[in-house]
């Protein structure tokens, strides 16, 4: 298959933009009706853009007809209460599939590793067309949280952390690596996902606001990393020990 990509991130797979000035806005996420949909943790979605319009979250592939993950439909009345949120999504003119607001409750390194999952947001995405990415626009101060992501599951050499504070920008290919957010804090974390066809439009955008994938992680205590890497592997065991019990019967 030969999709259009842009370069910038196809060379590392994300790209970081400009710092949006978050502080400035009003708390649209919290206006927006939320629906329960367990996802890499203890999370509920909002969505502004869905398959058929309605306020529901699934993968457009699992409607029918399935489609890929573009030519999402806006939520009237979800545009209307987050109108900054909605402006930000289609700022760049990319073709918009999935977009909504994701709030995850705290989480731990551990979980963030056991959590770690790769989109499938190019499904039936037809060749010759553009590779869909996502943006991550943190819009809560989460500056000790992070998106985590590995070019390989198990491999922590290849983990990038990129820290969230307020008015982080960053756009990943989120079929390329595996991914999930350490939320340590407090208080849930909302952030912004939306699904952009990579192209002339986005590369534009990228451009605008200065994407650059140059990034140096924070330190993490290698004896840190190295228990997490056990402890994961102990839940993972677990899991397929309770499934087998499971089958069983
Ligand atoms: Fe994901």
């Amino acid at each position: 298959m030969s999709y259009i990509k842009s370069s910038l991130l196809d060379e590392k797979g994300f790209v970081v933009l400009d710092r949006y000035d978050q502080t400035a806005d009003p708390q649209e996420w919290l206006d927006l009706d939320y629906v329960e949909w367990k996802s890499s943790g203890d999370t509920r979605f909002a969505p502004l853009a869905s398959a058929r319009g309605e306020i529901e979250v699934n993968g457009f592939w699992n409607h029918q007809p399935p489609r890929t993950d573009k030519d999402g439909v806006w939520i009237e009345s979800q545009v209307a209460k987050a109108p900054i949120l909605a402006r930000r999504a289609k700022e760049p003119g990319a073709n918009v599939g999935r977009c909504r607001v994701i709030e995850l409750q705290p989480t731990t390194y551990v979980d963030a590793l056991y959590n770690l999952h790769q989109d499938d947001n190019n499904r039936l995405n037809p060749d010759e067309t553009g590779w869909i990415v996502r943006a991550f626009f943190n819009l809560t101060d989460d500056p000790d949280s992070y998106l985590v992501l590995r070019e390989e599951r198990y491999d922590p050499t290849t983990e990038i952390r990129l820290p969230l504070a307020a008015g982080t920008q960053v756009i990943v290919d989120t079929q390329r690596f595996w991914h999930a957010t350490w939320h340590n804090s407090e208080s849930p974390r909302y952030n912004l996902i939306t699904s952009w066809e990579s192209g002339p439009a986005l590369d534009a955008y990228i451009e605008k606001y200065h994407g650059h994938n140059d990034h140096l992680n924070a330190p993490l205590d290698e004896a840190v990393i190295d228990e997490a890497q056990d402890a994961v592997q102990r839940r993972l065991a677990e899991r397929a020990a309770a499934l087998a019990e499971k089958r069983r019967g």
